[in-house]
């Protein structure tokens, strides 16, 4: 199996939800990067058949990311009073009333042992630490196990458990925070200029630069910064391979950096998106814990996607979203960052 320095320095975030997709990540993997599974919300069964469906169209690496599990109340009280603000609208999609889910989030240890079974390179958590154990226990498989830092602590943390690299996450970074430590489960929001160094300087592993980085000079500036490699979301969203609805897509390409928001709206946990109506008429809102606004706000995400109707799904991306909008296919990005990873 690959170790870390044999990869490929450009590597494609993972990213769950409708873009998840074996054609995806075997676009990059097989462009000459480094594709990755968001399989957070792929039942384990899904995340066999999509690895095999990457396998069968690469024989190039990738990786797999799960969420760590997050301890979390059910609080029937306020998914209720979310539940009654989705209402009005799932009436203007012409959806049937909002409902309490049956099931809020995959089981985690058998999407673990999922994703063992269908050996990628790399195997990547967010939002938590893996733990001591568990990361021995999957080195000792032969992977490569990752965390994910939006702080100096959560390296250490993260660094003391074993793991092999550390995604630095910054504030820039589209989708969820991936941050555990502090009052708030998102914790810090600092930027990835200041983060990435820090990181390399306290660290004694290899660091990830993550968020913000969109095009070649972004990449050439994490090298500076002391970065191992470097992910990249946002700017893949907008490939010719992924396969993100034309809605979401035309969103994204009309949306100025200002648009560009922290919200909880749709799931209940920081994450960072294109302002729309959701994010603007839920912003200060008390809301229920993650994952119970993310499963109730599916059905409407969903639907609205179908109808055309931008305001009403997670529009998740990052503030580099304007610095490349027309990326061409996965291969011709890889190519564009690597120019970056050279100078
Ligand atoms: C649509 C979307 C979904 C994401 N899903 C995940 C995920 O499942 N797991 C994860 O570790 N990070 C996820 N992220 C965050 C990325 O890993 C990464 O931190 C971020 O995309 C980097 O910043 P950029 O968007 O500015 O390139 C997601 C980001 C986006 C845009």
């Amino acid at each position: 199996m690959e170790t870390l320095f044999q990869l490929p320095p450009i590597w494609m975030a993972p990213m769950a939800g409708e873009v998840a997709s074996a054609a995806l990540v075997a676009a990059v993997s097989a462009g000459g990067g480094f594709g990755q599974l968001g399989a957070a919300y792929l039942t384990p069964a899904r995340i066999g058949e999509i690895a095999a469906d990457i396998r069968a169209r690469t024989d190039r690496p990738f990786g797999i990311n799960l969420f760590c599990p997050l301890p979390w109340l059910r609080d029937d009280a306020a998914l209720d009073a979310y539940l009654a603000r989705l209402a009005g609208w799932h009436a203007e999609l012409g959806l049937p009333m909002p409902a309490r889910p049956e099931r809020f989030e995959e089981d985690f240890e058998a999407q673990l042992a999922a994703t063992v079974a269908a050996r990628p390179a790399v195997i990547s958590f967010v939002m938590g630490d893996p733990g001591l154990a568990r990361v021995a226990a999957l080195k000792a498989q032969g992977f490569q196990v990752l965390g994910t830092a939006t702080q100096v602590a959560e390296g250490l943390l993260l660094q003391a458990s074993g793991v092999d690299a550390v995604i630095a996450q910054g504030f820039e970074a589209g989708g969820h925070r991936g941050g555990f430590l502090g009052a708030e489960a998102e914790g810090a929001l600092i930027g990835t200029m200041a983060l990435v160094p820090q990181l390399v300087d306290a660290l004694d592993i290899p660091v990830i630069a993550a968020g913000g980085i969109a095009d070649a000079r972004g990449v050439t500036a994490a090298r500076a910064l002391g970065a191992s490699a470097v992910t990249v979301g946002t700017a893949f969203l907008l490939v010719d391979e992924c396969p993100l609805s034309p809605t979401y897509r035309a969103a994204l390409r009309a949306a100025g950096d200002g648009d560009s928001t922290l919200t909880r709206a749709f799931s209940g946990r920081l994450a960072r998106g294109v302002a729309n109506r959701v994010t603007r008429e839920l912003d200060g809102v008390a809301l229920p814990a993650f994952p119970q606004p993310n499963a109730a706000s599916r059905p409407m995400r969903q639907a609205a996607a179908k109808a055309g109707q931008a305001d009403f799904i997670s529009l998740w991306a990052g503030q580099a979203l304007p610095l490349n909008r027309t990326p061409g296919t996965a291969a011709q990005l890889v190519a564009a960052l690597s120019e970056g990873w050279r100078a």
